[in-house]
């Protein structure tokens, strides 16, 4: 429809009607069949507020939304169809790794073909737009949502934030298989104070901008149509009554013209919060800051209406939310198609069929992070596992099928693939020795101690991350470090294969495993891809998008750190920003990664040592070489540090990297262009800008560089 019949539709509307658009109401409300992802309220909505809702959340299945739209329009005045909305995270049915996991994969392209997957499935299903990216930047492993982010750096985020709209969205016009993207959760929602869900977040504007924003501000260059608020304050104002964020920042610097929805029930818990008075109040605060939709609250659906009528709220604020809403469906083809893709043979043709559940399988390789590998005696590492030796398989996972998140709401664990599944499907067509030990008694005891590696599958439970999941000791549980022990004295070759939805204390696992191998949540074909890298079929090249705190009180630990007056450059130096007890490095550093090859990096060269002004290009180069005896992926990463700002600046932040796949003795140029926009930050006067002076580059395989680098001036 043109926006001009928009507008003639707006001009048309009651003021009841307006309001209602800007309501979302919870599938329950509906019926039964829906999924809430929050609690809902005792209180009904009222047969006017729910025939004239704009948008329904978890409400899904092709013929569940045909029947309900259908209903809707016949119902409505102006037969304006509904937005069906849902948390469509990390997959729809098919479930892909974790976004924390498809972070590890430092691999921009393939993160998007499973958005673009996941949003074949929901849009199938009837879903319009999706929840997600989540663009919130981490550094706290103790938060349960961790497992959402793509990690501690800001470039890292931006890059997966850019990639999962383009799957998610397709183009600018979003056709019927594509669904329309809502980053979140603005801002900050990834830096609770003590790592504890909803919690404050204390900020400098200059540490927002300079980590936290850049995500959320990619998502919007890359189009997403809504951005959703967070349920966090920020400096002492919720983010859902701020102003500043909402106004200031979202729409005018950013330029945001989109759809700003609410978290669940988050304008209502302004009143908790301690800025609004009760529900009326709280209506009137958010649509003051900009939120076009109530997300399953009754603020705006009881109270806008009156605010108007009584003069407070001008009118105009209203329309203005109105017709960013009605912008939305007009995008997404409502007017001309209220069903869109909701099919009932397109859900049997395209959930979990063959190419769904390769790419997931492949997307699972590769967020995988192999942290430890030792040598043996027989000089080779103890992985990648052949078929012919004889290794057992035990531990909590490998029976199990619970291999996706709390986030994957249609994801059914029949449908994932287990390690056990696994195995007896791999030994149909190929020699395999293992054995599966369900518990340990005399006769396991003698098998464990015959076997020539020892496979122990452990980790969180999946609902032990995700939201409202924080933990106050990021420790592998007890028991599971006891069987480790009791492993150990038994035989020493273990492979610790780690799940989790987050950076756990691995200590011990990594003292008493000579492999780790962290795999997340990997998702539908979990097990088929674990088994595909412990038995070298695939060579993991996934890298850490968190750093692995050493201890929970390390925490919060990030690679690009302030040095601080008083660096700790050398252990027992006296007077030095340092602890007593542990070292201020994490166990596994932002970056890092092994591979079953080996690759060897040159020295960092540059084209020249001045950059001359705001065009000129430094070029950066290696030569990565494959030293090793198997072909392997490598994930060469550039970081360069500022030496100095009129701000502290980080000891280094990642600006680059490239994906390098050499066979055994191939050997490569990698190339990467330093700009003087990569130099830029947000110095006191608020303004990005680059400042003359001396910055050095690294190019490494981890954030944890080796040498000095190598040193280059600005010079504008
Ligand atoms: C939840 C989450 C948010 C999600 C929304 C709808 O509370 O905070 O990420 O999209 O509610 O399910």
């Amino acid at each position: 429809m043109e926006e001009q019949k928009l507008y003639h539709l707006l001009e048309k509307m009651t003021l009841e009607e307006k309001v209602n658009q800007l309501v979302q109401i919870p599938a329950s409300a509906f019926e039964k069949s829906g999924v809430d992802t929050g609690d809902v309220e005792e209180r009904k909505y009222t047969q006017r507020q729910i025939s004239q809702a704009g948008s329904i959340i978890g409400m899904v299945g092709a013929e569940n939304v045909r029947r309900i739209q259908k209903h809707h329009m016949e119902n409505h005045p102006h037969h304006i169809p509904m937005l069906f909305m849902m948390d469509v995270i990390h997959g729809f049915r098919t479930i892909f790794p974790i976004p924390l996991g498809q972070g590890a994969s430092f691999h921009p392209e393939l993160v998007e073909r499973c958005a673009k997957a996941a949003a074949r499935e929901a849009s199938s299903s009837g879903v319009h737009v999706t929840f997600a990216p989540m663009s919130d930047l981490v550094r706290d492993a103790r938060w349960g949502r961790v497992m959402e982010a793509t990690g501690e750096d800001p470039y890292l985020n931006s890059i997966m934030t850019r990639a999962m709209i383009r799957g998610f969205q397709g183009g600018c016009d979003i056709d019927y298989q594509h669904v329309a993207a809502c980053t979140k959760h603005f801002a900050a929602y990834g830096a609770p104070q003590g790592g504890r869900d909803y919690n404050n977040v204390e900020l400098s504007e200059h540490s927002l901008r300079e980590y936290y924003l850049p995500a959320y501000k990619a998502g919007i260059q890359e189009g997403c149509k809504l951005m959703m608020t967070s349920f966090n304050s920020l400096n002492g104002v919720p983010a859902t009554a701020n102003p500043w964020l909402m106004k200031k920042i979202l729409r005018e610097e950013f330029e945001f013209e989109g759809v700003l929805i609410s978290d669940w029930r988050a304008i209502e818990e302004l009143i908790t919060h301690g800025i609004a008075e009760n529900e009326r109040d709280a209506a009137y605060l958010a649509i003051e800051s900009g939120v076009d939709i109530d997300m399953a609250s009754h603020c705006y659906a009881d109270h806008l209406e009156e605010l108007v009528t009584s003069g407070i709220l001008e009118e105009r604020v209203i329309d203005e939310a109105v017709f960013r809403v009605l912008k939305l469906k007009n995008v997404l083809g409502l007017f001309e198609n209220p069903y869109r893709g909701a099919d009932p043979s397109e859900e049997s043709r395209i959930f979990l069929n063959n190419n769904q559940r390769a790419l997931s399988r492949e997307a699972a390789r590769e967020s995988f992070v192999l942290l430890k590998n030792d040598i043996l005696e027989k000089k080779l590492p103890i992985l990648p596992l052949s078929g012919c030796r004889k290794t057992v398989f035990l531990g909590p996972y490998v029976e199990s099928q619970k291999l996706h998140s709390s986030w994957a709401l249609m994801g059914r664990e029949k449908d994932a693939v287990s390690i056990s599944q696994a195995l007896y499907e791999k030994k149909k067509g190929e020699e395999l020795h293992f054995h599966i030990i369900k518990n340990m008694n005399e006769n396991s005891v003698q098998e464990i101690r015959e076997a020539d590696a020892v496979v122990l599958c452990i980790g969180e439970d999946r609902m032990q991350s995700g939201e409202a999941a924080s933990r106050g000791d990021i420790c592998v549980p007890e028991q599971q470090l006891s069987l480790l022990r009791r492993l150990y004295e038994i035989n020493s070759n273990i492979i610790s294969v780690v799940f989790s939805g987050r950076p756990l204390d691995l200590r011990e696992v990594s003292e008493k495993s000579k492999a780790v191998l962290a795999v997340w949540l990997p998702g539908t074909e979990g097990g088929n891809a674990l088994l595909d890298v412990l038995y070298g079929n695939y060579n993991p090249s996934g890298k850490l998008p968190m750093s692995f705190p050493y201890c929970t009180g390390q925490i919060p630990v990030f690679y690009n750190h302030y040095s601080t007056g008083r660096p700790c450059l050398k252990e027992n130096t006296p007077y030095r920003s340092c602890y007593l007890d542990i070292p201020n490095a994490p166990l596994y550093p932002f970056g890092y990664g092994l591979s079953y090859t080996k690759f060897l990096l040159s020295p960092t060269t540059l084209s020249h040592a001045v950059m001359k002004g705001e065009k000129d290009i430094i070029t950066a180069s290696v030569i990565v070489k494959n030293e090793g005896h198997v072909t392997g992926t490598e994930i060469v990463q550039m970081y360069i540090r500022d030496r100095k700002g009129k701000t502290i600046r980080p000891v280094k932040e990642l600006k680059g990297f490239q994906r390098v796949q050499l066979a055994p003795g191939e050997e490569q140029i990698v190339e990467f262009a330093i700009t003087e926009e990569m130099l830029r930050y947000h110095s006191p006067d608020g303004v990005m800008r680059s400042e003359n002076g001396k910055f050095t580059v690294w190019i490494d395989n981890s954030s944890d560089t080796r040498g000095e680098g190598v040193e280059f001036c600005l010079e504008k």
